[in-house]
């Protein structure tokens, strides 16, 4: 989508994606994500987070969190709904928004390196792939593969009929998921369950669980 898309999303308040309590997939499945290095501290990259309240919830269970965000309005919300005040700086392509163990990068992810974000131990992506337009996946579902060096993920999808509804989010099924990142991943589907009420209240659709395990081991450091 056009970045103005997005910020006008954000300006009008039109965020029907933001789950106030947070996704209980994130509960039910993050043994994924957390248990990748058990001698460290996961960092969770969580790629295109608006203010999601995952993050609180990673932030408990003593994780480093690594947000990517276009919207510096969707951020600024973030911490005040955290009750933090960030450190704000300037780095080459936006703003980095920091606390304690919580850093957000404010600009387009592709912009991004990964010597920006550092090593990273997992991602969550919970409607970020789902956000993009199908021209778009190929290229950030590879970004990501660069950005993190391969780390596992933990991915929070939709699937339901494209013709009945535009995205975003857009259906992202299994076959889709395995295609983008097969070369990279071992993709499997661990959840696969009727979204009660249907997305937006209007199309009957399923949500989908993936975990995505690296092919091969990277030196992510
Ligand atoms: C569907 S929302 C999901 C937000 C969050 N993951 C959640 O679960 O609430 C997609 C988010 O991606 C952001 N976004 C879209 N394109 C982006 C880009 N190129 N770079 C960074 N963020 C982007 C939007 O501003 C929006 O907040």
């Amino acid at each position: 989508m056009e970045h103005n898309f997005w910020h006008s999303k954000w300006q009008n308040n039109e965020i029907g994606f933001h789950e106030p309590t947070g996704n209980p997939f994130l509960v039910k499945y993050a043994d994924v994500i957390l248990n990748t290095s058990p001698a460290l501290p996961p960092r969770i990259f969580v790629p295109l987070c608006g203010k999601t309240r995952d993050i609180a919830w990673l932030l408990s269970q003593q994780c480093q969190v690594i947000g990517a965000e276009l919207s510096e309005i969707a951020i600024q919300q973030l911490f005040e709904e955290l009750g933090v005040i960030p450190i704000i700086r300037e780095f080459a392509h936006g703003k980095v928004y920091q606390k304690d163990t919580l850093t957000v990068f404010v600009g387009d992810i592709f912009t991004l390196t990964k010597n920006d974000i550092g090593p990273i131990s997992a991602v969550y992506d919970r409607a970020a792939l789902v956000a993009l337009p199908e021209a778009l996946r190929a290229q950030y579902t590879q970004h990501i593969v660069a950005l993190t060096q391969c780390a596992p993920q933990l991915i929070v999808s939709f699937e339901y009929d494209q013709n009945a509804m535009p995205g975003p989010p857009f259906s992202v099924s299994e076959d889709t998921v395995t295609a983008l990142y097969r070369e990279h991943y071992k993709v499997e589907c661990i959840e696969h369950s009727n979204l009660e009420g249907g997305l937006k209240g209007k199309v009957n659709a399923n949500n989908l669980v993936f975990t995505l395990t690296p092919n091969k081991t990277l030196d992510r450091k």
